[in-house]
């Protein structure tokens, strides 16, 4: 360490939310305190981080806690004079994320995150990349469920396609075959939020449908990409499909990712996601179900009082979400089907051992966070906004095979 580096590799922002004490009890578990890895839990609220602390056992007797609120500059500077990574859990961050990343951004402290607002991502992009850039602060949004396992999932893909045809494949589907989760009330009113802002401003819409919308300024490639926005048939699955509510942030992140690694997909690569249902009338009807209940909540919470009435009702409200047992018994399991133009394709599969949402999440985003403070050097990788498959690639699957439950494999021939 030299004089002027901070004391420590982590601070986890939003401690005591719901993801947030996942991940912190995941970190104590993993890395313990004071142990290889020097990290910090902090929140906006004393009170609640020592209940935290107290909660996670006599481990983590030990664990430094700092107090930090958005709405005070100061307080999140001195988070930043304090590590080299801050991971920030305080969401929605459309709302309440721009002033760490701000301050991240400036200082020049790498950051991650797990928002999965592409409103939010391309306006702090466009704020703060040159800023990032000057300070050589790496900042890499969506580094949960939504969109590490897509983004990992291609690049893997991709690796394995240019071993196999010499050539990466220009047409990608994502399918969704099995997943069993739920949302937390912070995930929910990360949507609603979305909703609520496309519905107060037409132009993010257009900004919303537009596949290359987080892609660096003037990158448009004349490529019209697949969306599966209705129930359909999918003739490669032999099965149903129906849309999948992360393709709108995966897709996105996908892109990017092809963007800022000089088109490593192709200048033709298209890339699309979906939710498999399964054959026959049983399947078809499953699709049309999920494609119904989507449509209506996206229509309800676009309308005052039937979002109201779902956010007081219904959804859960924040601070909230699946119990420990729903996240153990949950899993994942996606299908990554690549295309070459004689017809040739290659199928990997991308597994997960927890709840998507949260034990998953966690597990990848200690792992993301881990891995910026540890893996990857400033010189070889400055600041800027990069995606987890330019900035981690294979070093993030090593680690996630290892230690998070997630596997990657190649399951054709
Ligand atoms: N990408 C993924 O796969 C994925 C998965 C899970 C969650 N997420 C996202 O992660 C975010 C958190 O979700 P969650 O369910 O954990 O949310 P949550 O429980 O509602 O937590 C929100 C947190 O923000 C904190 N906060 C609010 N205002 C603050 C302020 N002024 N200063 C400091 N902290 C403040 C709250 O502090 P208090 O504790 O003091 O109230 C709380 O800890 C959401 O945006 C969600 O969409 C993404």
């Amino acid at each position: 360490m030299t004089a002027a580096s901070p004391p420590r590799d982590l601070i986890v922002f939003g401690a005591t939310s719901f993801v947030g004490q996942i991940l912190v009890r995941r970190l104590v578990e993993r890395f313990g305190v004071h142990g290889k890895l020097e990290w910090a839990a902090a929140a906006r609220s004393a009170t609640k981080l020592e209940e935290l602390r107290r909660s996670l056992g006599p481990n983590a007797a030990q664990l430094p806690l700092l107090i930090a609120d958005v709405a005070d500059e100061g307080s999140l500077r001195k988070l930043c004079a304090q590590a080299r990574v801050v991971v920030s859990t305080v969401g929605p961050y459309a709302l309440y994320g721009e002033p760490l990343l701000k301050v991240c951004a400036g200082t020049g402290t790498d950051y991650c995150d797990l928002t999965g607002e592409v409103q939010w991502i391309r306006r702090m992009i466009q704020r703060y990349e040159v800023a990032a850039r000057n300070s050589g602060a790496r900042i890499v949004h969506s580094c949960g469920f939504d969109s590490i396992p897509s983004d990992l999932g291609v690049h893997f893909l991709q690796r394995e396609a240019i071993r196999r045809f010499g050539q990466p494949c220009p047409n990608v589907k994502m399918r969704v075959k099995a997943l069993r989760g739920g949302a937390s009330g912070g995930t929910v009113a990360s949507v609603i939020n979305v909703v609520k802002e496309v519905a107060a401003d037409p132009k993010l819409r257009r900004e919303l449908a537009d596949p290359y919308s987080i892609c660096p300024e003037g990158y448009a490639p004349k490529v019209r990409q697949p969306s599966v926005g209705s129930a359909g048939y999918d003739a490669d699955f032999e099965a149903w499909v129906a849309p999948f509510i992360m393709s709108a942030i995966n897709t996105r992140i996908v892109q990017r990712s092809n963007a800022l690694s000089g088109q490593a997909y192709g200048a033709d690569f298209r890339y699309d996601e979906a939710t498999l249902t399964g054959r026959g009338l049983k399947g078809r009807m499953t699709a049309m179900g999920i494609a119904a209940g989507l449509a209506g909540f996206m229509v309800a919470g676009a309308i005052g009082p039937a979002r109201r009435a779902l956010e007081r009702f219904v959804l859960p409200v924040p601070g909230s979400g699946p119990s420990p047992e729903a996240q153990r018994k949950g899993f994942y399991d996606l299908r990554f089907l690549g295309r070459i133009a004689d017809g040739r394709s290659i199928m990997a599969k991308v597994t997960g051992d927890r709840d998507p949402g949260y034990g998953s999440t966690a597990k990848i985003l200690a792992e993301a966070a881990a891995c910026l403070a540890q893996d990857i050097a400033k010189r070889d990788k400055p600041g800027g906004f990069w995606t987890p498959a330019t900035l981690f690639g294979d070093r993030l699957i090593e680690r996630l095979e290892a230690h998070a439950g997630l596997t990657f494999d190649v399951i054709d021939g």
